[in-house]
């Protein structure tokens, strides 16, 4: 079992497997990344599956595989199909923008993958467009199509901005609601990557706009989940908060990054890394394991997205796009 500094069980791995992107999303990279990893930087997939292997083995059981845009990445399923063999029974996802789907859906389930998260910022061609920096809802909204044709679980990820698609939250429940799949509302999370003209919608502000239309009662977090769930009593229907800056969202925090080029992240707010790099080119599996263990012991408390005073602290500069969020 893996414990980090402040007691809480770390059993989630999520890994980056290319920080580039075919959208650019206004809330993460809406011109070009300060700079790209080099080709050459990449580790391999054999070289992260060398970590992935000393994380299961020591007790993670969820891995989900994000970007950039994963997609992007030749090979992906082989890499799915590399960890759904060695532990059939894992909880195997993946955040993507959906815009590939059409065409991989199928592969990648056969491979082994089990659910997918898709973002889903808008119901309207143009607003869509505007957030992703080109035209992509009917891509995306066949890629949603194929998944559940395939058989995959699909998770539904909104950002509601002020001014953008704030209007929309209603409908993206509903259209949710009609697929019979989740959807959880994500507070924007500030950061330096950004377009800084953004406005983000607070929790508190997510829910009223749905209580204008229904009755809402709290659930609760499941477990360890980044999602706070509600019932919408008169649909009968579930769906999810994701609220980092309300004050006690770290609690439980049972997660940490890799990245494409093997930085092993502790927390999405904080820039600190420790790299994996050398010791899995050398097929170190000690070395690794000396890595995860201090990334756990140095794991932050929590995230500065809670500190109600945003204006008084210096904005996170940890890119999303090399997180996978
Ligand atoms: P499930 O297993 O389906 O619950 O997936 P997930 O919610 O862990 O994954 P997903 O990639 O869909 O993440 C949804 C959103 O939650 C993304 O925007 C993430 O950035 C955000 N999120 C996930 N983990 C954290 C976290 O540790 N801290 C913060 N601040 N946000 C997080
Ligand atoms: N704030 C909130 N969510 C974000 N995502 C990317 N950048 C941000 C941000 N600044 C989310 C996307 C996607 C997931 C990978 O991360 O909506 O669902
Ligand atoms: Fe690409 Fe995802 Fe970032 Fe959008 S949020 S630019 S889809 S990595």
């Amino acid at each position: 079992m893996l414990i980090d500094g402040h007691g809480r069980e770390v059993n989630y791995l999520r890994i980056s497997v290319t920080e580039r992107c075919n959208f650019r999303c206004q809330y993460c990279m809406p011109e070009k990344p300060f700079s790209w990893v080099p080709k050459e930087n990449l580790l391999s997939f054999e070289e992260l599956f060398l970590f992935v292997k000393v994380a299961i083995d020591n007790g993670v059981n969820k891995i989900r595989l994000t970007g950039g845009e994963p997609l992007l990445r030749e090979n992906l399923d082989g890499f799915i199909k590399m960890i759904s063999d060695y532990k059939p029974d894992i909880d195997l996802a993946l955040t993507t923008n959906a815009y590939l789907l059409p065409q991989s859906a199928q592969q990648l389930k056969d491979a082994g993958l089990k659910r997918l998260n898709i973002s889903l910022d808008s119901l309207k061609a143009d607003v869509a467009g505007k957030i992703a920096g080109k035209d992509v809802l009917g891509q995306v909204l066949k890629g949603i199509d194929k998944a559940l044709e395939v058989g995959l679980k699909v998770k539904i990820n909104m950002v509601p901005l002020k001014g953008i698609n704030d209007n929309e939250i209603l409908d993206i429940m509903e259209y949710s609601k009609a697929k019979n799949i989740k959807v959880r509302f994500i507070e924007y999370m500030e950061n330096a990557h950004a377009d800084q003209t953004l406005k983000g919608m607070h929790g508190k502000e997510i829910l009223s706009k749905v209580k204008e239309r229904y009755t809402i009662r709290a659930l609760g977090r499941e477990g360890a989940s980044p999602s706070f769930n509600y019932l919408i009593e008169e649909l009968d229907y579930e769906f999810g908060l994701i609220d980092p800056h309300k004050h006690d969202f770290c609690e439980n925090c049972n997660r940490i990054r890799l990245t494409a080029e093997g930085n092993l992240i502790p927390c999405l707010y904080f820039d600190e890394a420790l790299s994996i790099a050398e010791a899995v080119k050398k097929g170190d599996i000690e070395g690794a394991s000396k890595v995860l263990a201090k990334v756990l012991k140095d794991k932050p408390k929590e995230n500065r997205w809670s500190e109600e005073e945003l204006e008084d602290r210096e904005i996170s500069t940890r890119a999303f796009y090399e997180t996978g969020g």
